[in-house]
This record gives structure tokens, sequence and C-alpha cells, in this order.
């Protein structure tokens, strides 16, 4: 949702912006811009990728050891040139990048519009750097005050760099609900949205909290308050691989992801799961665990993907634990009344811990008194600062807009904390407590199987339903969830209607969708509704309907019947969920290639959401 970039230091920084652009693309594509000091302020922007603003800026002379970059996902005004960030003032002196909404962008415009102000762009950000100008001549201050006080009056939410020809050697940042780091190098600055423009240059980390200002001046830098308090910075000392971001080989980041969930389930459990002595271990929630097994109810809030996840949370901590659970889409949760106490336990789950719905929605539970707790994959974002205690899923960073691994990485958390919670409830016999941790810990083997044996069948089931314009998915219980991320899946990639739905629900209306151009997935391990899964099976077949069946190994009765059949290792059925998402991630994957989509960028999304 908007990558910010900026550089102080000895090096140009022109390649460092760009390369930093290019890391934090999948934040959004819809336009590129960079903005350096040289003299002069010399600004670059362009419609599109960053390598249509590489193409663009080729014969351009941009040195210069101060800059700023931005590569945008549209919020106010259409993605065009003029729309691009930087941002300047009137009087060209000033350029601003940012990342998040100015809410009263449309006050402050008219305000200025009267002073005379004439604005180039529809954004709200364009507003911002002319009212950081308006106080500066105001006040006749430098850039630091300006801004400060801008900020002061600015309602919304911001990460936003700030640079000008009348102090060329200082950087302004600051930030209030989107995110921020600040890497600090040799006698260099880089700021980003996320850690990974930095960690080519330097280890060494500071995120800024909300309402805090980072001020550079050539080799200094400071941290303050929107009060102009000097603040003590925390160095944090990254511990980062740089190859984790790049593609190892593969052509799309998406098909990395999706090939690593193996290794990448194994870290999720790494250190928690002893499974000779049959003990879980959660050190982030260790003082909570008495709250959660007191809890009358679990609380989960989370959008998109991380949504599913929770379905699947819901199921077992009522199955396993006997808890209570209601999860929630966290845009709806933060507009509706909702009965919360100090005895519920809000669970909030988040890939990139910056899903501005859900930290507002989980905001509002703490101050409802509820215990918040968080699942997050992004060490030290929004989410995982603000929540009372969490666990990390450890995937490491996820490039490809569409979630893969953070999925199953946020399975092996919520199969951990259920299991983990029903033993201290003594909800679960303690045998077979032992045999499903023992489960869990096949689990990342069962997964690279089912990558291998799932591979081929799943590009010829490409290969024929690459055309469809609307698909349906079907699944139940635990597996009912898997049905709805199999959708999503494959509306974000390849642009194709699906829709998930219970399998029961078939009759009650989607049935009337099948004919012979339908194609409908049904995930069908072999637990207490499979009899009813092959009913639903016959209904579709017998409209004609062609059905591509995911099931267990070895599975005879349905084989027969479907028209494609993909194959995943047998394990318990509650774990079949983590093996069933994967071959429907390579179905998403392989049609989306057949289609020749932009598989990690697909068209209008974003990788983290961080407006409301
Ligand atoms: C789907 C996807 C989105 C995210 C959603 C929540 O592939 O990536 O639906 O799951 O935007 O994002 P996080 O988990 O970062 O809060």
């Amino acid at each position: 949702m908007c990558g910010i970039v900026a550089y102080v230091g000895h090096q140009e920084a022109y390649p460092v912006i760009i390369k930093g652009l290019k890391r934090l693309e999948y934040r959004g594509y819809d336009s590129a811009g960079i903005a350096l000091i040289n003299g002069g302020l010399n600004v670059v922007k362009k419609k599109g990728k960053v390598v249509n603003l590489e193409e663009y800026a080729e014969n351009t002379n941009l040195n210069g050891h101060v800059g700023i970059g931005h590569t945008r996902w549209a919020t106010h005004g259409i993605p065009s040139d003029a729309n691009s960030h930087p941002h300047t003032s009137g009087d060209g002196t000033i350029a601003l990048v940012h990342n998040g909404i100015i809410e009263n962008y449309l006050t402050l415009k008219s305000d200025l519009e009267a002073k005379g102000h004439i604005f180039k762009s529809e954004t709200d950000t364009e507003v911002l750097v002319h009212f950081i100008e308006d106080i500066r001549n105001q006040l006749k201050c430098d850039l630091e005050e300006a801004v400060r006080v801008a900020l002061t009056r600015v309602v919304g939410a911001f990460a936003i760099a700030v640079i000008t020809t009348n102090e060329p050697t200082v950087l302004v940042a600051a930030r209030r609900g989107s995110p921020l780091a600040v890497g600090i190098g040799e006698g260099e600055f880089i700021l980003a949205s996320d850690i990974t423009p930095i960690v080519e240059y330097t280890s060494k980390v500071i995120y800024p909290k909300d309402n805090e200002m980072v001020v550079v001046n050539g080799v200094d830098y400071k941290l303050v308050d929107l009060n102009n308090n000097v603040l003590e910075p925390y160095v944090k000392e990254l511990d980062f691989e740089l190859a984790s971001i790049e593609k190892g080989g593969f052509e799309h980041f998406m098909l990395k992801e999706i090939m690593e969930q193996p290794r990448t389930f194994h870290d999720c459990l790494r250190g928690r799961v002893k499974a000779d002595e049959s003990i879980i271990k959660l050190g982030g929630i260790r003082d909570y665990i008495d709250d959660i097994r007191s809890a009358r109810r679990i609380m989960i809030i989370a959008c998109g993907t991380s949504y599913h996840a929770a379905l699947v949370a819901k199921y077992l901590f009522e199955d396993l634990a006997g808890i209570p659970t209601d999860v929630d889409f966290a845009s709806e949760f933060r507009y509706r009344k909702v009965v919360i106490d100090d005895q519920t336990v809000v669970l909030g789950i988040s890939q990139s811990g910056e899903t501005a719905d859900t930290i507002v929605a989980l905001e509002k539970a703490k101050a409802k008194g509820a215990k918040v707790l968080g699942i997050c994959n992004v060490v030290g974002s929004s989410i995982a600062r603000m929540t009372d205690a969490g666990i990390y899923t450890h995937v490491g960073v996820e490039i490809g807009v569409a979630s893969t691994k953070a999925f199953t990485g946020q399975l092996a958390i919520i199969y951990m904390l259920a299991l983990l919670i029903a033993k201290e409830k003594g909800n679960i016999d303690y045998t077979k407590y032992k045999y499903l941790v023992h489960e869990l810990t096949q689990i990342s083997s069962k997964i690279e199987e089912a990558l291998k044996s799932s591979y081929s069948a799943v590009e010829r089931v490409s290969a024929a339903c690459k055309n469809a314009s609307s698909m349906i998915y079907l699944g139940r219980g635990l597996n009912y969830p898997i049905a709805l991320e199999g959708a999503l899946k494959l509306k974000e990639i390849t642009y194709i209607h699906a829709e998930g739905y219970p399998a029961a629900e078939m009759k009650h209306g989607p049935i009337a969708l099948i004919d012979e151009n339908m194609f409908v997935v049904f995930i069908a391990p072999k637990d207490k509704t499979y009899e009813k899964i092959v009913s639903n099976i016959q209904e579709v077949k017998s409209r004609s309907g062609k059905v591509i069946a995911i099931v267990t190994k070895g599975d005879r009765t349905i084989s027969e019947m479907a028209d494609y059949t993909i194959e995943i290792p047998e394990t318990d059925k509650l774990f079949t969920p983590i093996l069933n998402i994967i071959p429907l991630q390579l179905l998403a994957y392989q049609v989306a290639k057949l289609r020749d989509c932009n598989i990690d960028q697909p068209r209008n999304l974003a990788k983290s959401v961080t407006v409301e």
C-alpha cells in the first residue's frame, strides 16, 4: 500500500532508491517516482512499474546524495504521472513521499487554495507538502519545525519522507499508523517502509513509533516526538539473510514461496514442539496461557487469507480446546457494537502486521478491556508491537502478493495453540494429544510429498480450466475455509471469478450455476462428511459440471467419479487443511501462468493494506 524509500549518505542516492523501490514494489505498482537534491530539486515520476521509471530516467542526470522515492498503490486519484509521488511544494523547494491517507486533506486544501496555492494532482499528499510549505513561510522556520507543526494538524495515517533544497543535507521522516524503518549505516541512512531496501547496507535499524520523527542532517540524526522532545532511539540489530528476498532461481516469488513451505512450516514448529516429549512451548504468549485457558470466549480478528486461517482456528479451538470462538472480519468488527470484556481473549492474525482494519479493530478490543494477542509474520510490525503478547510465524519475508507460506505458517501456530490449550484445560485425552503432536511434526515432510505428487496433476487440471469464466470451491468443516482460500487465490492472480462454499450449501443456491462449463473443486478428505461429499459430487456430475477432486492418496471411489483427481498424502483428518491448500495454491499459480498474468503483482492489489 505504497512504499517509501529515502537516502542520505556518501553513495549516489539514485541506485540505492531504485533498488529499494523494486524491493517495495509488492506494496503497490501504479506509479513510481524519485526526487534528488543536487543544487536544485530533480524529480522524475512515471505511471506504471518501477522499471518504467527506470527506463524513463535512463538519460536523465540523476545525481545527488540525498533523495526520496515512492511506489504507489492509488487511493486519491487515478494512476497517472501527475498523481505520482514525490509531490512538491508550490515554490518547488520541498519534495515529499507519503504512504497512508490524510483524512482532512479537503479542508486543508480549500484553506490553502484560498491563500493562492495551486494543485497539480488529485492527491492528499500534494496537500500535505503545500501545507508544510505554508507553515514554513508563516513561521519562517526550518523544515523540521514546519513538518512537526503540520503533522500536529493533520488527521490520518502517514509515513513520510521530506527533503528541501533550502537545507540540502537534511531529511525529515515521520510516521503515524503506516510503517517506517530507519537504517543507520556507516555515514549513511536508508529509510523505508520495511527493512528490505535497508538490509544490504546496514543491520542497525530503528522503528519509530507513532507520532515520532527522524531528522537526518548529514552524518547526524535524532529521534523526536511531535511535542519536540528528543527521544533515546532503540537501535535494533537485524538478523536477516539477503537471499530470502531474492527469487533464488524461481520464475516468480509466489512459486518460490509455495515451494518453501516444507521448510517454513518446519521453521514455525522449530524450538516450539518437542515431539519425543510431547511438549509444545509458545514462549511469546507464556504469560497469557492462563488467560486463554480460562477465557469465556476467544474472538479472532483478521482480513483476507488471515481470516481464512482464523476460520480454521475457530474449528480447532472449539473442537480441541472447547472454548467458544468467534471470527470476524476486522473491517466489520470495528464498526459494530461488540460484546467483549476482560474474560474475552482477542486474537489478531496478520501476515504483515500492518493491515489498517486489523490494527483499528484490535485497538477497539483493547479499549474494551480484552487481552489482545497477535499472530504476525513481520517482526516488529505495528500489530506485533501493539498487542499484549504474540507469536511470530517466522516464515521469512513473503513477497508474492498472494499469500501462501504465511497462511500455512499461521495454521502451524494455530494448531500448536489449540493443542496446547486443549492439554492445559484437560480437554483432550493425553494419548490423543501425544499422537496429534507427533502427527503435527510429520506435516512438513507431507507438504513436501504433496508438492511433488500433485504437481503434474495440477498442470493437467490447469490446462483444462485455464479458460473458465467461473469456478466453485466446496469443502466442509475444517476444509470449508480451505475452499474459501483456494477460491481467493484463484481470483487474485488469474482474475477468474471463483467462490468458496460449504459443500452442503451448494443445493441451497449455487447449484443453479452448474452446467457443462462450470468447474467445481471438491475438497474431499476421508472424514465424517466423506459420504455426503460423494453425494454432492454426484449432484454436480448429473448436471454435467466438471469435477476436480482433492482426495486422500489411494481414494478409488471419488477418483472414479471425478473428471480430475489430485491426491494428497494421508494424515490425521484434523491436519488435512494444511495439505489440501497446497495443490490449490499450485492450481492458481499454474492457471495464472497459462493466462500470462502478472503473478507476483496482480492488478489492483498490494501486499499490505494500510488504508481503511
Ligand atoms: C491474500 C492476501 C490478502 C491478505 C489480507 C490481510 O492472498 O494476501 O487477502 O491476507 O490483506 O493481510 P495481513 O495478513 O497482512 O493482515
